[in-house]
């Protein structure tokens, strides 16, 4: 018999419970099924709805139900439906009749709006501890490779030279704003259904504010149509999640693309590397290129729970059920590429040498030519010619900039003097441009610092 069968006659066909359950996945949620349950018969009990001695009956009785499913002894069947189902089941079998008096002013709509709430702000925590280790992973990795210097790129071709740290720490900040917006998700998820009933409320004098200091919620919702209905906080969150996979997936295309022959800008770790079944030299990036892959399943939990939502009328519907299994794929996806990315990083091996050598040639200082002439008085239009000129020149004759003499330099412009080779070096090219912000070495050391105390406050 169903908790719900009172007004059937007949039992539920097998292919119906298969395709309308969803104890499968959602007995994921089975903490936070009970502990709302937990902290409601209390407001029942302050409220004078149930009998105290109720209450405890009730409470002991979900205690017992916890341990049972943390040890493995728990039944979970379809036929019960729903986590929420298969838990006042089994408290009704424990402790008789008064336990069918847990789900006074309350509906499973409201309920499972709490046990996902609650338990995508567990998970929302989880992530973010994660994504601190990274951030601090990257934070670290930077501070080693200070001094050593990369071609920064745009277009994929040698632009100006960068600190590694540099180039790292655009990941950081990338992070940040992940981790911001995940606190921002947090936010919203504060607030706590129980009490919206089916879709209008209820007639008991029941106390919300109680339920949500028990449950530690800052607020309550304030409509009870929207409360049922409302899955922003699910979008929110696999959002939020897509976008931290988005930026791992850059970090790991480029990781990729360093470990290749032609880069070898990087080494990765045995223990993060895999082999080839039939081609004994290779060492593959695995972990970074399923990383990167994982980001398709991401988005598709996006797209697919924006999709179930539109258009749904108010309030409840059970088109809602379809909001859990993306949800919770993203996160368990997330939570795992998070520590292996942090874990491949902190072990991936920096080729400072190839880095310096694949300076060389790019012509990777011409800026700084054009400005050596423009801080000259030169018009900046007028230099950037000139130098375009002078790579023409080398080019052809097969030299880099810095090789040409003084004498060549002023054959292209008057305003060339002694100290040219050494603005133009590449040290002097990075280290220098100290705008705020900048790769140059105190820009670095600002940013660094700004970085860490970001680290020391979250
Ligand atoms: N398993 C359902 C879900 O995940 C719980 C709510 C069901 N409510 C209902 N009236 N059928 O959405």
């Amino acid at each position: 018999m169903k908790l719900w069968g009172g007004r059937f006659t007949e039992n539920s066909s097998k292919i119906l419970e298969e395709f309308n359950g969803s104890i499968n996945f959602d007995k994921r949620m089975y903490r936070e099924d009970i502990e709302g349950s937990i902290a409601h018969s209390r407001m029942l009990a302050v409220q004078g709805i149930i009998a105290g001695e109720e209450q405890k009956l009730i409470e002991e009785a979900l205690g017992e139900v916890k341990s049972e499913i943390e040890e493995g002894a728990f039944t979970f069947n379809i036929g019960d439906e729903d986590i929420h189902m298969a838990i006042e089941k089994r408290l009704i079998e424990k402790v008789g009749p008064v336990g069918g008096k847990l789900h006074t002013a309350r509906s499973r709509n409201d309920q499972v709006a709490l046990d996902i709430r609650m338990h995508l702000k567990r998970e929302g925590n989880l992530i973010m501890d994660l994504l601190r280790d990274v951030m601090e992973g990257i934070h670290s990795k930077s501070e080693e490779n200070k001094d050593v210097i990369m071609p920064g790129y745009t277009h994929l071709q040698r632009a100006q030279p960068v600190s590694a740290a540099h180039h790292f720490m655009a990941y950081f900040q990338m992070f940040k704003r992940d981790y911001e917006r995940m606190e921002q998700v947090m936010e919203r998820l504060d607030e706590m259904p129980l009490g919206a009933g089916a879709l209008a409320g209820t007639t008991y004098n029941i106390d919300r504010g109680f339920v949500a200091k028990e449950l530690g919620f800052k607020k309550v919702t304030e409509n009870s149509i929207d409360t049922v209905s409302d899955r922003d906080f699910i979008i929110e969150m696999n959002f939020v999640i897509s976008m931290i996979s988005m930026h791992l997936s850059r970090f790991c295309e480029e990781i990729v693309v360093w470990c290749t022959t032609e880069f070898s800008f990087v080494e990765m770790a045995d223990t993060y590397s895999t082999g080839s079944s039939i081609m004994p030299q290779k060492k593959n990036p695995d972990v970074a290129e399923l990383i990167r892959g994982k980001t398709g399943r991401i988005y598709g939990n996006l797209v697919g729970i924006m999709t179930v939502m539109k258009g749904l009328p108010l309030a409840y519907n059970k088109d809602t059920q379809e909001d859990k299994e993306g949800v919770f794929d993203s996160i368990d996806t997330i939570k795992i590429s998070l520590l292996i990315f942090k874990e491949m990083f902190e072990t991936m091996k920096i080729n400072r040498n190839k880095m310096y050598e694949n300076l060389e040639g790019g012509f990777i200082n011409a800026t700084d030519v054009a400005d050596y002439l423009a801080k000259r008085g030169v018009p900046f239009r007028e230099a950037h010619r000139v130098v375009g000129e002078i790579v023409v020149h080398c080019e052809i004759n097969k030299k880099k900039i810095s090789e040409l003499k003084l004498e060549k330099f002023k054959e292209f412009h008057s305003e060339f003097g002694e100290d040219i080779h050494k603005k133009i070096g590449l040290e002097n090219c990075v280290w220098e441009r100290n705008s705020y912000g900048g790769t140059g070495r105190e820009a670095l050391a600002v940013q660094m610092a700004n970085g860490k105390k970001y680290l020391n406050i979250i």
